[in-house]
């Protein structure tokens, strides 16, 4: 049993409820190499992950950039919802359109007519540097590339600065895929022949069918643990309210992996007799959240809710957080995890556990882990990535992102993120806003992870998410057991903060 782990005792009223500062795990006998262990965990029934983490569906946190970079990495982004629903459609579109087994599908196109200004306006806000001319018909005539716009004369349009079809190359699906996967020796081959960086695709009747670039035959050949569908397309999760029925629908009809309920208090028997309703009408696999009690993950277990795949757990624990200190409420979410993971095993659900809230570094996700969680999703830890969709700013020369919790005042602002706490007679606010430091991108944020995670599996002598579950074991640290784990008395070379700097993020 996971709360046993960190001291709980159920018949016990008054616990105390431990937090990722208050316990260390402790080491074992091991014969695990950190680079074989294996971190992969199952989200939902149908989907693997290579890397348990995922990001937080918030809007100084996730949009599809985030979700693209994440699932590349192992991982999964969760979109925000605090927009409308066409733009949270258009960021699962704009993932599902990244990548499939290395092809582009369904690739934007462009006509031979439009004005020039108008592609450059395209490429900039889609972010590409190249489309497919196609005529009215749908039949291909060209490819525009960002060099070719730069170069062009004004009041040209797109049929005067194309590569026309004559002198495009172009391959058929069936040389390039095998058992759907795509062959990248043969596309390197093609591209490398040509000279060119993009490929274009043609299905069995010669229309286009997908597009190929070289740098995504680089990123698959760099990194084989990419979250995928069963399309072999990229995986992306969005949140919903438990009230929006048409949020909902519309993120299944256009592939959504997963919706993540978003809500602050999931024990809210509104919220969960609507969402039994809503899972009736979608495909999608339906993470419930948030909870935080064994009651609570008892009663959404029994719940009606289809496609139940996981629920999402942590009240009051985030960086942003302050619905403690304003309603006096709120569960540690290291021991939340283990209180639910508890419920799911007793209930014998095929259920995930996501520890979400608090975590600020590899040793927080290994504890999270360790006490039954099977993923983490994290806010703080991306919101200063390059992905992250704010603006870089420089305090003091630092350079920092700005991040803010959804029930923060100007997030509220937005009448989107408003009904994830519950309407009271006045807004209160439960969240703050400040800056992060800025952390690079989420490619190199998720690999530190990674590595740093495998050599905390390495110390307590686990080769995977099970075994951890098995072999951990947590000691209570005092102040100065807390203070003797960071590093102490050394001072950081005065030209060289940065090297202390990294340690502490
Ligand atoms: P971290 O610690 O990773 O936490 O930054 C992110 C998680 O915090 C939750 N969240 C909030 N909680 N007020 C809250 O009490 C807020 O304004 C708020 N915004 C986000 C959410 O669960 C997120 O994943």
């Amino acid at each position: 049993m996971f709360a046993e782990k960190l001291g709980i005792d159920y018949e016990c009223e008054l616990n105390e409820y431990l937090a990722f500062d208050d316990v260390s795990l402790l080491p074992s006998e091991s014969r695990v190499e950190p680079f074989e262990v294996d971190l992969s965990t199952w989200l939902t029934p149908e989907h693997l992950l290579a890397v348990p983490i995922l990001s937080s569906p918030m809007d100084r946190v996730t949009e599809a950039e985030m979700c693209i970079a994440l699932a590349r990495e192992g991982g999964l982004g969760v979109l925000h919802r605090n927009c409308s629903i066409e733009e949270e459609v258009e960021m699962v579109k704009r993932v599902k359109r990244e990548e499939i087994s290395g092809i582009i599908r369904d690739p934007i196109t462009i006509t031979p007519e439009t004005p020039l200004p108008e592609v450059v306006k395209l490429m900039q806000e889609k972010h590409i540097s190249g489309l497919p001319v196609v005529d009215r018909s749908g039949e291909l005539v060209g490819i525009i590339t960002k060099r070719d716009v730069l170069a062009a004369k004004p009041g040209s349009l797109v049929r005067d600065e194309m590569t026309p079809r004559e002198r495009l190359v172009t391959c058929y699906e069936r040389e390039i895929l095998s058992d759907g996967r795509l062959r990248t020796d043969k596309v390197k081959e093609i591209l490398h022949e040509n000279r060119i960086e993009k490929l274009l695709v043609l299905n069995d009747e010669g229309r286009l069918s997908g597009l190929v670039t070289f740098k995504d035959i680089l990123r698959l050949e760099e990194n084989p643990y990419v979250s995928r569908d069963a399309e072999g397309r990229l995986m992306v999760g969005a949140a919903i309210s438990p009230f929006d029925r048409e949020r909902a629908l519309a993120l299944d009809k256009v592939g959504v992996d997963v919706l993540v309920v978003d809500v602050a208090h999931g024990l809210n028997m509104k919220a969960v007799r609507s969402m039994e309703k809503i899972s009736k009408d979608v495909n999608a696999w339906i993470i419930y959240g948030n909870i935080a009690t064994r009651e609570a993950a008892e009663e959404i277990i029994s719940s009606d809710i289809s496609n139940l795949a996981g629920l999402r757990v942590g009240l009051g624990g985030g960086s942003i957080c302050l619905t403690t200190h304003v309603t006096g409420v709120g569960v540690p979410t290291l021991t939340a995890a283990a209180l639910v993971a508890d419920a799911v095993r007793e209930q014998r659900a095929k259920l995930s556990v996501i520890a979400d809230g608090g975590i600020r570094n590899s040793g927080d996700i290994v504890k999270a882990l360790g006490a039954g969680a099977s993923a983490v999703m994290c806010g703080y830890l991306f919101a200063g990535t390059d992905e992250a969709p704010s603006e870089k700013v420089y305090i003091r020369g630092v350079p920092m992102k700005r991040y803010r919790g959804m029930a923060s005042p100007s997030a509220m602002k937005d009448r989107y993120a408003a009904d994830r706490y519950a309407r009271k007679v006045k807004e209160v606010p439960e969240g703050v806003e400040g800056v992060v430091p800025y952390r690079g991108s989420v490619r190199s944020v998720v690999r530190d992870l990674v590595a740093a995670m495998q050599a905390g599996f390495g110390y307590v002598g686990a080769r995977n998410i099970e075994e951890l579950w098995r072999k951990a074991r947590f000691s209570k640290r005092t102040m100065i057991g807390m203070r003797e784990a960071l590093p102490h008395d050394v001072l950081p070379e005065p030209q060289f903060p940065e090297k202390y700097e990294k340690l502490w993020f």
